[in-house]
């Protein structure tokens, strides 16, 4: 009698939580795992390109990644940002603009695929995209299993439109979408930072833009009257206070870049080397088509991507500010560490560094830099040359708006 008892209270309670109305249907709204386990390496092309995309132009893209020495370098994706779209048909399946991509997308995925690298392509939770074409606001489910059938890697989702939506269901309901649809795709979150997605991102994205667009300087704000875009130097301070919540997986975006647009070298390579200090993903932005000996230096410098890249994920930090010359430090695999000095001035600078009266503590990695007990290799990493130990004290002159950029090596 009382096992029946039981029974009944068990399958009441079974049928109250499992089967009861509304909650008889699990989505999984999670992202995919194993994906981004480093910062994503590719390129974009708005910041170039904005609404002039096509597909002559993407595999022309793709072969300038190849031939000049990025893929190798670790670059990977090759994402189409805004303005793709064509219409829905009748059904609601969104199709590419029949005269900028006549072969379709599919084909240009194989194409992309061919030459080992990954397509990404990009849409909007809101009802329209911030370039005004269809967004995929109700359409979410459709758009991934086209996305997916497509050979689709890689999907930036704006946020432009969305009146009424809440960032954190809406990006949920693209995730769970593209879990159904199946394929394995890295979701780029693009909500600007506005709902503080690296609050609620890490389970569902694999990357979060924490700022509004980046402009093409290094240190100006333009304002468009309705919004604003920051140059280099504004978007590196907005990421004050976010480097505990990223990792791998899941990154802090602070937006695509802008070497090889039009910034003198010195600014174009603190730009860089900056990105790789704060663990960001290293979208390229610019026509790789057509890059000067100087660009390509800039964004093919493996020792720089290594720091980027090191598999341990840790966002590095601005330790100090002393007459306009910060002093970064980024904790690396193996006990290493990348130091960076970057001078914002527009004067060049002195430092001097006695690494040995200087122990850094980064309480969140769990590590300490620590020269008297540890005596570290000094390796340039812009210069390429290896510059003795920490035991030495370090002068330097750092030219206007640049940076010197270290590895210091246990081995
Ligand atoms: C927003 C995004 C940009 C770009 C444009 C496209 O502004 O933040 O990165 O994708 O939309 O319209």
């Amino acid at each position: 009698m009382r096992k029946t008892i039981l029974g009944l209270v068990a399958a009441l309670g079974l049928s109250l939580s499992g089967f009861a109305q509304g909650n008889n249907y699990a989505q999984n709204y999670t992202k995919f795992e194993g994906l981004a386990l480093t910062p994503p390496m590719g390129w974009n092309s708005w910041n170039k390109f904005a609404c002039n995309v096509d597909e002559k132009m993407i595999r022309e893209i793709a072969d300038a990644m190849v031939s000049s020495g990025m893929k190798d370098a670790g670059y990977t994706y090759i994402n189409i940002d805004d303005c793709w779209h064509g219409d829905r048909d009748s059904l609601g399946f969104i199709h590419p603009d029949p005269k900028r991509f006549p072969s379709g997308i599919k084909a240009l995925a194989d194409y992309v695929h061919a030459k080992g690298l990954k397509l990404g392509i990009y849409s909007d939770a809101g009802s329209q995209t911030c370039g005004g074409r269809p967004g995929s606001r109700g359409f979410e489910f459709q758009d991934a299993q086209m996305y997916a059938k497509w050979g689709i890697d890689y999907l930036k989702y704006d946020w432009c439109n969305t009146e009424g939506l809440k960032a954190e269901g809406a990006y949920k309901t693209i995730a769970a979408a593209l879990r159904k649809a199946g394929r394995p795709i890295v979701l780029s979150i693009c909500e600007w930072g506005t709902d503080k997605p690296w609050e609620w991102g890490q389970n569902v994205g694999h990357l979060w833009r924490t700022t509004g667009d980046i402009f093409n300087c290094f240190d100006c704000i333009e304002d468009h009257g309705t919004w604003k875009s920051w140059g280099v130097m504004q978007i590196l301070d907005k990421q004050e206070g976010l480097r505990e919540y990223a990792g791998p997986g899941h990154w802090n975006d602070p937006d695509m870049l802008e070497v090889g647009n039009g910034m003198p070298a010195n600014q174009d390579r603190a730009h860089f080397s900056m990105w790789a200090m704060i663990a960001a993903p290293l979208i390229s932005g610019n026509d790789l088509r057509n890059m000067n000996r100087q660009t390509v230096e800039i964004l093919t410098n493996k020792e720089v991507i290594a720091v980027d890249q090191d598999e341990l994920g840790i966002q590095g930090f601005r330790h100090s500010v002393k007459d306009s010359v910060e002093t970064w430090y980024k904790p690396l695999k193996n006990g290493d560490w990348a130091v960076c000095f970057l001078n914002r001035s527009k004067s060049p600078k002195t430092i001097e560094m006695n690494w040995e009266a200087n122990t850094i503590s980064d309480s969140f990695a769990k590590r300490e830099l620590n020269a008297r007990t540890t005596t570290y290799k000094v390796r340039n990493l812009w210069s390429k040359k290896d510059q003795g130990t920490t035991k030495k004290v370090l002068k330097a002159n750092i030219p206007a708006q640049d940076v010197l950029m270290l590895r210091l090596g246990k081995r």
